[in-house]
């Protein structure tokens, strides 16, 4: 599919690189959260993190990419999930979500996406979504040479990913490495 984003990995998933869990407690993910899974394909991380923020909470599962918001609809109504919301929707743009409304927000091996395509001048909309105090945790591929994932002349560093979350006005508060391939950076909002 060819958009007016280059490069968008459509349909592809971590599932079984990067454990849901692992994400999840790395960025602190709370029973009654709202959690909003940025370019969540499939939507393994949201089906996990259905079961951590409980009946209490909610997870806003966006995907720009019709087919993987399908995939993930089916699951939903396999495992008789109630507190999902999946949403076909450009994370670039303005969310169909209420300002102020997410606790925690996680992009998932997408910020290197944007920043390849220059897009990630973009994320002021996952920003006015968040509540002041919420957090945005971003989980990429480390940058070293690895069986897995994006070409490494693509892949992000955590000091490059903390850049971009100082420019939207995030405090880094802390950034380390989970499982095989991965690390994550989580920023605090301060607006
Ligand atoms: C490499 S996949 C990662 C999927 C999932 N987060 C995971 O880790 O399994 C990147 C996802 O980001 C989505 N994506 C890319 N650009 C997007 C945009 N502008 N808005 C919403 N989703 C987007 C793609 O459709 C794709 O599903």
């Amino acid at each position: 599919m060819v958009g007016k984003h280059g490069h968008q990995h459509h349909g592809k998933s971590s599932k079984d690189i990067l454990s849901g869990d692992l994400v999840l407690e790395a960025a602190n993910i709370k029973n009654g959260d709202k959690f909003l899974d940025a370019g969540c394909g499939d939507g393994h991380v949201s089906i996990d993190a259905s079961y951590k923020v409980g009946k209490d909470g909610k997870v806003f599962a966006i995907d720009i990419y019709p087919d993987s918001i399908e995939i993930l609809k089916n699951e939903i109504k396999n495992r008789n999930i109630k507190n999902i919301k999946p949403l076909v929707a450009d994370i670039t743009e303005e969310l169909p979500l209420e300002d102020n409304s997410i606790d925690l927000a996680l992009m998932a091996n997408v910020l290197h996406g944007f920043v390849h395509s220059g897009e990630v001048d973009q994320m002021s909309n996952i920003v006015k979504v968040l509540k002041p105090g919420g957090i945005f945790a971003v989980a990429e591929f480390r940058k070293a040479e690895s069986s897995r994932g994006p070409p490494i002349h693509i892949r992000i560093s955590p000091e490059e990913v903390g850049d971009i979350l100082k420019k939207y006005h995030f405090e880094v508060v802390d950034s380390y490495e989970i499982g095989e391939y991965h690390y994550i950076v989580r920023g605090l909002l301060n607006k």
